[in-house]
């Protein structure tokens, strides 16, 4: 039997729209066992137990590129990473599948390759290059090919993300994009951007602060996401960095001290779970 550990992912950052992403440390486990016949998905919504299954479809695209039929397989899952928040839950899926497909070819594929093929199937490097790497990811598009480096981030800062009860659907979160942004909006994010990086290396608040702030994705998707006007205001008046992590709904904190998860909470009219939570440097394990 194989078994891949993933990483739940943020993207984003800001600033960082389809660029940055950094792995936390809460994981989803998936095995994959070869079975006599047919194809057996537990661990995850009975709609999902099919061949549509994100899983599935990751394995069957390695299995595809290597001309060899996807063998009767039963896959477990086993997820921490709560379905559509914005935490990765479809890169933690793609990059298991990829990998547990990887394992059972007797390791036919470089890491570099897998990468492209996980991007390949989000279609954006920001999720899938932290879940892969592990740590803060800063990816592109290059000549026909997914690139990520990664940079450092200081062990002095603290990460909260508060996920709703309710899902949004990375779809419909783009959907809501303009198809045209301003000369003006692009420098604002450049410009923004390198002061993140920076902040996040020295756990420079001032520097975050600033550099989180995004012109790209964040003004038209905060209008999406109920509930989230206190806290944006509490998190402005105690210096605390805030994002939409990923498509949303979730929200990344980043701060330079410990939170008190209670007087967040108190911003909230609406359910929402708080996960402290700390950079994972880890990446995609294989276990096999
Ligand atoms: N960068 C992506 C977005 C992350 O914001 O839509 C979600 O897949």
């Amino acid at each position: 039997m194989i078994k891949v550990t993933v990483p739940a992912t943020s993207a984003n950052l800001g600033c960082g729209f389809d660029t940055y992403g950094i792995a936390l440390n809460l994981t989803a486990d998936f095995s994959f066992e070869i079975i006599e016949s047919g194809l057996i998905i537990e661990g995850c919504d009975p709609a999902y137990q099919n061949k549509d299954n994100l899983v599935y479809q990751a394995c069957k695209m390695v299995f595809d590129k290597a001309n060899q039929p996807v063998p009767p397989l039963k896959i477990t899952i086993d997820s921490l990473i709560p379905p559509a928040r914005g935490l990765g839950s479809s890169s933690a899926c793609f990059t298991a599948g990829v990998l547990g497909a990887n394992a059972l070819l007797k390791n036919m594929y470089s890491k570099d390759e897998l990468f492209q093929m996980i991007c390949d199937l989000e279609g954006h490097p920001d999720n899938a290059a932290a879940c892969l790497y592990g740590g803060f990811q800063s990816s592109i598009r290059h000549d026909n090919t997914w690139k990520t480096c990664q940079l450092p981030v200081s062990d002095q800062l603290c990460f909260v993300v508060c996920s709703p009860d309710f899902e949004l659907s990375t779809k419909k979160s783009r959907a809501a994009l303009p198809e045209v942004l301003t000369y003006h909006q692009a420098v604002h994010n450049i410009s923004h951007s390198i002061f993140m990086v920076k902040g996040l290396e020295n756990g420079d608040m001032d520097l975050i602060l600033a550099g989180v702030d995004d012109q790209l994705h964040q003004p038209y998707r905060f209008q999406l996401i109920d509930d989230t006007d206190k806290i944006r205001a509490w998190a402005k008046d105690n210096q605390v960095a805030l994002c939409i992590s990923g498509a949303g709904p979730s929200i990344l904190m980043i701060s330079n001290h410990m939170l008190d998860l209670n007087e967040i909470q108190d911003q909230f009219t609406l359910k929402w779970t708080l996960r402290p939570l700390q950079v994972s440097y880890k990446g995609a394990i294989v276990h096999e």
